[in-house]
């Protein structure tokens, strides 16, 4: 259903995944989370294929996606990334320099992530046929963005004055990432994945004119390089104003957020697309009967063909496991 409705093919009712729904809000992944590191989690195949089936057994989405991280490309680019507790991403040596930049060896995607790979065929094995698999990567600019910053922001200014000071470096490390997250992403297809997204969750905060410049042109070159091996989503947070141009990019689905309202998404996107959203994450909080209610008039908005439901972006860490579940049946339910 969810393949179907990337195709553009007639469904009886949306298919329905939440964003980030590997982890985070989920009791046993916490236990998971208390006995091994973060990167222990992404690197050890097993776990991995074990946290990315657990929502498929106990909340019932139609895809799963795997349980991973955007930031193993800069590690495999040899940059030091590092998840503390409670605090998010941290680069101990952040990349400031132009210098910094052109001494990026270009490491090889095959070789630095094949436990990724393993992980695919485990979780593809565990999963049975029974949904299909999502593999994703984080933009260039929203990789960019960790890697220059080295930490989590609310505004990345660091990043974008690397982008304004040197724009010449910045294009530089913009097209290594890519590079690097084209090679990552055939890789994750040939192990099994049945779908991409990619993640441009720092892309609201570029102005259109410069997201233009330093986000757009580089997801567009990994959705060239990998539309016919894959269908292709892209989920830019806040980017709104990109959703027209992208629709001519061979994407099959476009993700939104919740600050606009499906109307205004399909005028944007025209009706070529596929829209996958967008349910205020914070809206998981409501009682389950209002939950239930908003995500009938999300579905009316948008419409049951060409649309995938989800979040507006990733669940939140205190979301209640029996709300994310009534978001999930009450797409399952949905009648007209
Ligand atoms: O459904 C899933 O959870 C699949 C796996 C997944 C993770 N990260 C696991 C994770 C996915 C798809 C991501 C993507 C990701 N990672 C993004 C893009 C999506 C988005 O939410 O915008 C970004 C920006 C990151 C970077 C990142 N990783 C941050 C900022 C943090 C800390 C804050 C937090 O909890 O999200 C992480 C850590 C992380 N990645 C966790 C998980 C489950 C939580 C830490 C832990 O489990 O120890």
């Amino acid at each position: 259903m969810f393949l179907k409705a990337l195709k553009g093919e007639e469904v009886s009712r949306p298919p329905v995944w939440m964003m980030r729904q590997a982890g985070r809000y989920l009791p046993d992944f916490m236990k998971l989370k208390a006995k091994y590191d973060f990167f222990t989690r992404c690197r050890t195949p097993e776990l991995a294929a074990e946290i990315t089936v657990m929502p498929i057994h106990q909340i019932g989405p139609d895809a799963a996606i795997l349980f991973s991280d955007i930031l193993v490309i800069p590690q495999a680019m040899g940059i030091d990334v590092e998840m503390r507790p409670d605090f998010g991403p941290y680069v101990p040596n952040p990349i400031r320099t132009p210098q910094m930049v052109a001494d990026i060896p270009q490491n090889d995607a095959k070789v630095e992530l094949q436990y990724v790979y393993d992980a695919i065929k485990v979780t593809k094995q565990m999963l049975n046929d029974e949904v299909p698999l999502i593999g994703f990567a984080g933009s260039p600019w929203t990789i960019m963005c960790y890697a220059v910053e080295g930490r989590g922001s609310k505004t990345f200014d660091k990043a974008k004055g690397f982008c304004f000071q040197y724009p010449e470096a910045a294009h530089v490390l913009l097209q290594k990432i890519t590079d690097i997250t084209i090679d990552y992403l055939k890789e994750k297809v040939k192990a099994g994945v049945d779908a991409i997204q990619v993640f441009d969750s720092w892309g609201g905060l570029l102005s259109p004119a410069d997201y233009n410049k330093f986000s757009k042109p580089y997801i567009d070159q990994i959705t060239g390089a990998i539309k016919d091996i894959s269908p292709v989503i892209v989920f830019g947070k806040g980017c709104w104003y990109a959703l027209d141009d992208y629709s001519k990019t061979g994407v099959s689905a476009l993700g939104v957020d919740w600050t606009l309202n499906p109307k205004m998404a399909r005028q944007l996107a025209g009706d070529k697309v596929t829209l996958q959203g967008n349910f205020d994450p914070a809206r998981l909080l409501s009682p389950i009967p209002e939950i239930k209610s908003m995500v009938k008039e999300m579905i009316d908005g948008f419409g049951v063909n060409r649309y995938i439901a989800n979040l507006g972006h990733g669940i939140l860490p205190h979301i209640p496991v029996d709300h994310a579940k009534a978001f999930v049946d009450a797409v399952k339910e949905y009648k007209k």
